[in-house]
């Protein structure tokens, strides 16, 4: 979900509804508004649909007021509706909240509240926490800021929140605990939101607030506390992302714009850290850590989604290079076992927005148990990042469509750089070796872009598989975890099944499904197990399966046998996920387009999933 707040002297409603428009890719089943003049008026708009419909609902509306809060939902608790939209109000309409997170515990403290004859309006968490401010207010007669300190330490569970109340129409409050929190620094204006998105456009200042952090915004002064009331003293950084990186600069959607920036974001993650010349990698954010993964008996990888499949190309390129045993867990999965996990391990968690509550849960649990953590992130400042104990970003710039693309390259680009540096600090690769991987990994910019080039080609065969129910997505070694993002991406996108699978493992299953209708997309290039993905194909034409080949530029004995090849510059079976994913988002994006769906924001699907 997205949280944008703003005081200070200007119409905070056409600053709010921009935010929300900004964050709009996070999250989108709803969104509301709330705004407060200085003669306490509180006027609170929401809409179940997209911020345009909110928009529309309100063009007509009161829209006055120099503070204002907005979100957009991603539903969790009750149904995606106007009355669980956010904002929510207090028993008195004093009160209102806006909230992402989860709050554990609320249904026993809703229990209790009605019991005692409260009357909610909507079936949410959000609603029973701002009830549970107003009663603490209420009954102890203390001012509004220690009741918001004194109810969030009843609450179990993850949060930020932005409240504000008629009786204190001057005033802003913010809390975050699990869930991040960005504060923009103005002159005589602050902004809030669940990231700096909504914020660049006004001010480069900012703060990110902590964990059990309170802030208190007024026009002109800014006071955090934590929730023990312990003053904090501001840490104002300056923001690494500019307005541009935020706009579509000409392409049709983000997804677009950025399956066409992966040339300059795969760069940008490894610029200044490959001397391909000396044979050397550098990783400051690790540094520190060599002691670490040279005695490592073990690393676990953890993520979700497409953070996932860069980790299943990491296993490879780690046991490849730096030998040390990988294993790669759904972060959600991990942190419900007991895994078995020893002050020598190393895990890393991988993910694009630094947020997302699974991988947060399985970092807790590991450190807890001792193991050090590197985390791959590409939102700066962002919450894993925090906490973990190392790592490194992955610069990909702000990735705003929901189905990954250049984040997942960045990923699969910096667990590459991970891996040769870990090699060549432990010594399991010999020089002369990484040299010529370094300067192959250099070149990989521009066999991207040249790859690129197969676009409209790929448009063609999109219009001829757009209207099909199922799809087959297939892959050896490290083509495995590209066939599983091919599969991903086609379905979160275009909403058609499909499935990723090791193209060996076809025979056992998935074969049943093969018939003249069903594409069988084959990640088929020169390297190690060419040969073998032949008698895949093979397999899949005697039984009149329709296959579409990734081949290596020049190949001729797949082209014959498949029904449309996609030819890919040849490069290092090391670096091949970086390349052939790329036809596979293109197809993925062509097919959705012409089926007419929202490729940007996919149905039911969030960018940054901070729920369990
Ligand atoms: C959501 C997004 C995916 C993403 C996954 C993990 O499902 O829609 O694109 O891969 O979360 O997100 P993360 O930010 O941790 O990489």
């Amino acid at each position: 979900c997205g949280i944008v707040g703003y005081i200070g002297f200007r119409d905070a409603y056409p600053i709010i509804i921009k935010g929300l428009q900004r964050l709009e890719y996070r999250g989108y089943d709803s969104a509301g508004i709330a705004l407060l003049d200085l003669e306490s008026h509180l006027n609170i708009y929401k809409k179940a649909g997209k911020v345009q419909d909110l928009e529309n609902f309100i063009e007509e509306k009161d829209k006055s007021g120099v503070i204002g809060m907005g979100h957009t939902r991603w539903a969790t608790h009750g149904a995606p509706t106007d009355r669980n939209s956010h904002p929510h109000e207090s028993e008195s309409g004093n009160l209102a909240i806006i909230h992402n997170g989860i709050i554990e515990n609320y249904g026993a403290l809703k229990e209790e509240m009605i019991s005692r004859g409260h009357v909610f309006k909507s079936d949410t968490d959000t609603e029973v926490l701002i009830h549970l401010i107003e009663d603490i207010q209420n009954k102890a007669g203390i001012d509004l800021q220690q009741a918001v300190r004194e109810a969030l330490k009843e609450v179990i569970g993850a949060y930020a929140i932005v409240i504000m109340s008629k009786k204190d129409p001057e005033m802003l409050i913010a809390a975050r605990k699990g869930s991040p929190l960005v504060i923009g620094v103005g002159k005589k204006e602050y902004f809030i939101a669940s990231d700096a998105t909504p914020i660049v456009e006004y001010t480069n200042n900012v703060i990110y607030l902590d964990d059990n952090e309170i802030a208190y915004l007024k026009t002109d002064e800014l006071v955090i506390r934590t929730i023990d009331n312990t003053i904090k003293t501001p840490y104002v950084q300056e923001l690494e992302i500019k307005l541009e990186m935020l706009e579509k600069g000409g392409y049709e959607h983000f997804m677009l714009k950025e399956i066409y920036e992966q040339p300059r974001s795969i760069y940008d993650c490894m610029r200044g850290r490959i001397y391909p010349l000396e044979g050397k990698v550098q990783l400051g954010g690790i540094k520190e850590y060599t002691e670490k993964f040279k005695n490592a008996q073990r690393i676990i990888i953890v993520a979700c989604g497409t953070s996932w499949h860069a980790g299943l190309v990491g296993e490879y390129l780690i046991e490849e290079y730096a030998r040390i045993p990988v294993e790669v867990e759904y972060a959600s999965e991990f942190r419900y076992r007991n895994p078995i996990i020893n002050e020598n391990d190393i895990v890393i968690a991988i993910s694009q927005s630094g947020e997302t509550a699974d991988t947060m849960a399985a970092i807790e649990m590991a450190k807890e148990k001792g193991a050090t953590i590197f985390g791959i992130c590409n939102v700066v400042g962002a919450s894993i990042p925090r906490l973990s104990h190392a790592g490194i970003y992955t610069h990909a710039g702000p990735e705003i469509g929901v189905a990954s693309t250049k984040a997942f390259t960045a990923q699969v680009t910096a667990l590459t750089l991970m891996a040769f540096y870990m090699a060549e600090t432990k010594g399991t690769i010999a020089k002369s070796k990484l040299i010529g991987l370094l300067s192959e990994l250099e070149r990989i910019p521009k066999l991207v872009e040249k790859a690129l080039q197969s676009d409209q080609y790929i448009l063609s065969i999109a219009e001829k598989f757009k209207d099909v129910r199922n799809a087959l997505f297939l892959g050896r070694g490290s083509g495995f975890p590209v066939a599983l993002e091919g599969a991903l991406k086609l379905k979160e996108i275009s909403y058609i099944h499909a499935e990723g699978y090791p193209a060996a493992e076809m025979k056992h299953g998935p074969i049943a499904l093969i018939d003249e209708e069903m594409p069988v997309i084959v990640i088929a290039t020169k390297n190690s197990s060419y040969e073998k993905v032949i008698s895949n194909i093979q397999e899949v034409k005697a039984r009149k399966g329709v296959v579409i080949a990734i081949v290596t530029e020049g190949d001729t004995e797949v082209t014959k046998m498949a029904d449309y090849s996609i030819e890919i510059p040849h490069t290092d079976e090391a670096f091949l996920p970086l390349i052939a994913t790329i036809p596979l988002q293109l197809l993925s994006y062509h097919i959705a387009v012409l089926r007419g769906s929202n490729v940007d924001q996919p149905r039911n699907l969030a960018k940054s999933v901070t729920v369990e």
